[in-house]
């Protein structure tokens, strides 16, 4: 019988690792311009790190983590989102104590999740996402925000919308904790079991309970943003300000309560609006936790963050129809005839990899049409072939395999040829993006292979 992947798991291969790995450079690069660096965090913790961090009262730890004994009986758990780690590692190596104030960390990561696989939810999946620790200036939760904003233009996604609300601070929460549970005592009985059970742990959970989601018991709930004392206004009212200053469309909504415990003030989703995609259209969330690192013992620092999904990035581009730039191709294909030219070619393959061409050669042996027929699938520029004349004269016969022109190439002037052919080529970008037009060509949005 064949082992199969586990449910809930995927296999990225060919096109899917190639968006993976275009998702993460563009990433990387957008992390770069916003002083961000790069962290890695073990994949397993202490499971009381995510009880602690994440919060009992959340269906995370309640129901979703890939919690067991080690051989050692320590309880450990597979992470099942990135900021708790993140935070431990900020605490215990004492980064709060580093002169770059806030402290901007990333990470592109694989979490684990016990949950009901479907489209767009896995039991592993990649978050990349953002921590900034350091400030509570509303600017910050606005810069956190503009961050996946621009990266989804950058990708040409249009169909997005982020959607804000506030949990205020301690008290707010407080205050508002109490009204919910004067509001739902009457109607406990109507709602679901877990809900009957989120009652007493922690009422705000039962506004984003999917069973009971349509329940106008929920629907007609108080709203948190009624709550907020003065300064929790402030600050709200402030991050609407930046946002806006950045031009970025938002809607304040009161039912983006989010599913984990530890935040406090601005918190957002960003969705997919995209026809078809499926009840997780969440591709984005994040806000800020201005008492996380105190709750698991570090000094008190503020701080916010977001996380993407990244299959759900996938998707959204895949159903907006966004290709991204096909590596797929070749500078060069190696083509020889007889042993004696076989050594040859896997040399000047070698030389040319070194000097930073795309290149490579039949390792089937096969005949000379089949190799143009390969050269064709492989996407190469050239073709390079070596049979018994070239070797006796020293020159390559180089065939460029659009016009199907070949010349004679001498060796020694190989890779200067290879080089003011291709840049010939990479001059005119013939993409319906921009035609190549400098003045109206905004490299980052084009996805031409040139641009990119
Ligand atoms: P989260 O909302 O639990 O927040 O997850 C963030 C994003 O990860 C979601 O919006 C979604 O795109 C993706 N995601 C979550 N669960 C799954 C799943 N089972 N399958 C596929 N994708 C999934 C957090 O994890 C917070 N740590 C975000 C954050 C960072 N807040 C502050 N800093």
């Amino acid at each position: 019988m064949h082992v199969t992947k586990m449910k809930g798991t995927l296999d990225f291969f060919d096109d899917s690792a190639l968006k993976y790995q275009f998702l993460e450079d563009k990433a990387n690069m957008v992390c770069h311009r916003f002083g961000f660096n790069k962290m890695i965090t073990p994949i397993f913790e202490a499971t009381e790190l995510f009880t602690r961090g994440v919060g009992e009262g959340s269906d995370i730890v309640n129901k979703e983590m890939y919690t067991f004994l080690d051989k050692g009986e320590r309880s450990i758990t597979l992470r099942p989102e990135g900021t708790a780690g993140i935070v431990r590692s900020f605490i215990e190596n004492k980064l709060y104590a580093n002169d770059r104030v806030p402290k901007k960390l990333w990470y592109l990561e694989n979490m684990f999740r016990y949950e009901r696989p479907q489209s767009g939810r896995y039991r592993e999946f990649l978050q990349f996402g953002c921590e900034a620790f350091g400030s509570d200036d509303p600017m910050l939760d606005a810069e956190l925000i503009s961050i996946p904003v621009l990266l989804f233009e950058m990708l040409g996604l249009k169909k997005v919308k982020v959607r804000i609300n506030s949990l205020g601070d301690v008290d707010t929460r407080e205050n508002y904790k109490k009204a919910l549970m004067e509001y739902f005592a009457p109607h406990i009985k109507d709602l679901c079991e877990d809900c009957q059970a989120r009652f007493s742990k922690n009422p705000l959970r039962i506004l984003d309970c999917k069973v009971d989601k349509d329940n106008p018991i929920l629907k007609n709930a108080p709203k948190i943003l009624d709550y907020l004392n003065t300064e929790s206004q402030a600050h709200f009212d402030a991050v609407l300000k930046y946002l806006e200053a950045l031009d970025i469309d938002y809607e304040v909504d009161s039912r983006v309560i989010r599913g984990l415990d530890y935040y406090t003030h601005a918190v957002f989703e960003i969705e997919a609006e995209i026809e078809g995609f499926g009840s997780q259209n969440v591709i984005c969330a994040g806000g800020r936790y201005d008492n996380l690192v105190g709750d698991l013992e570090g000094p008190d620092t503020k701080a916010v963050g977001f996380a993407i999904g990244l299959e759900r990035l996938m998707l959204a581009l895949e159903k907006e129809n966004i290709a991204i730039p096909d590596n797929n191709y070749l500078d060069v294909y190696l083509i020889y005839l007889g042993e004696e030219a076989k050594e040859k070619a896997f040399a000047i393959n070698h030389m040319l990899r070194i000097m930073g061409f795309k290149s490579d050669i039949d390792y089937n042996n096969r005949t000379i049409k089949a190799n143009f027929k390969q050269a064709e699938r492989l996407n190469a520029s050239f073709a390079i072939i070596i049979g018994e004349d070239e070797l006796k004269n020293n020159y390559l016969t180089v065939r460029n395999m659009q016009t199907k022109e070949e010349e004679q190439v001498k060796n020694k002037d190989l890779t200067s040829y290879l080089d003011a052919k291709l840049s010939q080529e990479e001059d005119s970008c013939s993409c319906d993006d921009c035609n190549h037009d400098e003045e109206h060509c905004k490299h980052d949005e084009c996805h031409c292979n040139k641009c990119e």
